[in-house]
């Protein structure tokens, strides 16, 4: 069953005092080859709603399945091979790649991960290299030799090296400069959906996240406050948070990075609204 992503009421709370309930009731799919874009503005809860995605921390509420198959919480390197077809890519790139390894072992790691699921061929650490634009000889390197762009490249040749049926790029782009930004956005789209792979693309800077988006997600405290096709939230977005976040946007500059809390001194509905396409 291909049927992709499927996040139904999720919620999940960090315990504390007070517990924060970081993911307060998301409904989200992504579909195979299907480019979705999730924005809102830092601790509304898109790095957990990734981690729960893959597994790494438990929901107090709702479901989670890939394929059909529930997502269950169990750590990124002892999940079963059914859910190692979730993959991510981290904003630093030493939360994907092991700082004293050589590129082309870490890739090598990433083959091993489809072998195990029965794929007969899932190239090689010098085949993916050269698709992410490096050289079959940088396989001898170590992180560290690379720049950023280059290391967050090593860690999409990682992730797709494994043939995840979902990419999730938690902020990939957000540590890098500008002029690599969108590159490396595109590249990661280019072969999450030439592999068919789904790609959950979150950032907080939505200039680049429209150029490769089919559909965009805002969160807001841990809930989905708008969806739709890009194009649809973009030019008409409904919810007066999803209008904020569009208007802190500098035309002049095309950064199109949000400031760090546009929100603070505001209170903005909790009220959904899904476009027709959403
Ligand atoms: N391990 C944790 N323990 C307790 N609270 C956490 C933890 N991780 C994140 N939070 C809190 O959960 C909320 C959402 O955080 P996060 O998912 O990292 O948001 P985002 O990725 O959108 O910046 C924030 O209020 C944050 O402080
Ligand atoms: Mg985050």
């Amino acid at each position: 069953m291909s049927e992709g992503l499927r996040i139904q009421g999720l919620e999940v709370t960090y315990r504390g005092h007070p517990p924060v309930k970081a993911v307060a009731g998301v409904d989200l799919e992504v579909a195979p080859g299907e480019v979705v874009g999730l924005v809102g503005e830092s601790g509304c809860g898109k790095s957990t709603l990734a981690r729960a995605i893959c597994g790494l921390v438990a929901p107090s509420a709702g479901q989670i399945t890939f394929d059909g198959v529930a997502v269950r919480p169990l750590g990124m390197s002892r999940r079963p091979a059914d859910l190692q077809r979730i993959q991510m890519v981290f904003q630093d790139p030493y939360s994907s790649l092991h700082p004293r390894r050589r590129v082309g072992v870490q890739i090598g790691e990433g083959i091993r991960v489809a072998h195990a699921r029965g794929v007969s061929d899932a190239g090689s650490p010098a085949g993916w290299l050269q698709r992410v634009g490096l050289r079959a000889a940088d396989a001898r390197r170590y992180p560290h030799e690379f720049s950023g762009g280059q290391r967050q490249r090593i860690a999409t040749a990682r992730a797709l090296a494994a043939q995840p049926g979902l990419l999730i790029g938690d902020e990939p782009i957000s540590s890098l400069d500008a002029s690599t930004q969108s590159l490396v956005a595109a590249l990661m789209h280019d072969l999450a959906v030439a592999a068919g792979a789904g790609l959950l693309f979150i950032s907080h800077d939505l200039s680049v996240v429209r150029l490769i988006a089919d559909r965009l997600v805002v969160m807001y405290r841990g809930r989905v406050v708008e969806s739709g096709r890009t194009e649809q939230v973009w030019s008409s977005p409904q919810h007066a948070y999803t209008q904020t976040l569009l208007a802190a946007i500098p035309v002049a500059d095309g950064q199109g990075t949000l400031p760090a809390a546009p929100a603070d001194d505001v209170e903005y509905s909790l009220e959904p609204v899904l476009h027709a396409s959403g």
